[in-house]
């Protein structure tokens, strides 16, 4: 593999966690959009949310996608629910969505055991009303953005870093 893959998708479907699981089965490194934006700044999302507010933060991705389409090859990147947007994400590598209902991703960052943190961090989940709204709007605009849909509710995080992998030609390590 050279060509990096991008998982995309809705806060809290686990891009995350299948990234890791993917590099663990791959040997592939992975990396993850809100983290290096997070030592970029040397501070937390949310506050950066809170002290420049989302325009700013959007101005952070743009520039993380510039720096990953320049600098970066043959890794795996899970991104924030909202990166996807970025005008480069084709030229960064190959666009997988991992697409859940609204319903079954609140089910499953209810049930994480520091569910309380990953609600917290997330500004844009702070108002389930606006998020549901968020969720309905960006539906479409992940399907169209990506080049592979993975639907992941109800399924293993074996079973779907599998069907990524067949989907993707991505190796298993030695
Ligand atoms: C956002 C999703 C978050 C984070 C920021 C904005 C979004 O990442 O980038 O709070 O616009 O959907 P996760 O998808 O990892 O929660």
């Amino acid at each position: 593999m050279s060509k990096n893959l991008i998982l995309i998708g809705f806060m809290g479907v686990g891009k995350g966690t299948i990234a890791r699981a993917l590099s663990q089965k791959s040997g592939i490194f992975a990396i993850d959009t809100d983290d290096l934006i997070e030592s970029l700044e040397n501070r937390k999302i949310k506050k950066i949310f809170k002290k420049e507010g989302e325009e700013y933060f959007r101005k952070l991705e743009k520039k993380t996608a510039k720096w990953l389409e320049e600098n970066v090859k043959n890794t795996i990147i899970s991104t924030g629910g909202g990166f996807f947007k970025v005008e480069n994400i084709h030229k960064i590598g190959t666009v997988i969505y991992l697409k859940s209902s609204f319903e079954a991703i609140l089910k499953r960052i209810k049930e994480h055991p520091n569910a309380k943190n990953k609600l917290k961090k997330r500004p844009l989940l702070k108002n389930m009303k606006k998020a549901k709204k968020l969720f309905e709007e960006r539906t479409s605009q992940y399907e169209k953005c990506a080049d592979i849909v993975i639907n992941v509710e109800n399924k293993e995080i074996d079973k779907i870093v599998k069907e990524i992998m067949e989907k993707t030609g991505l190796q298993k390590r030695d």
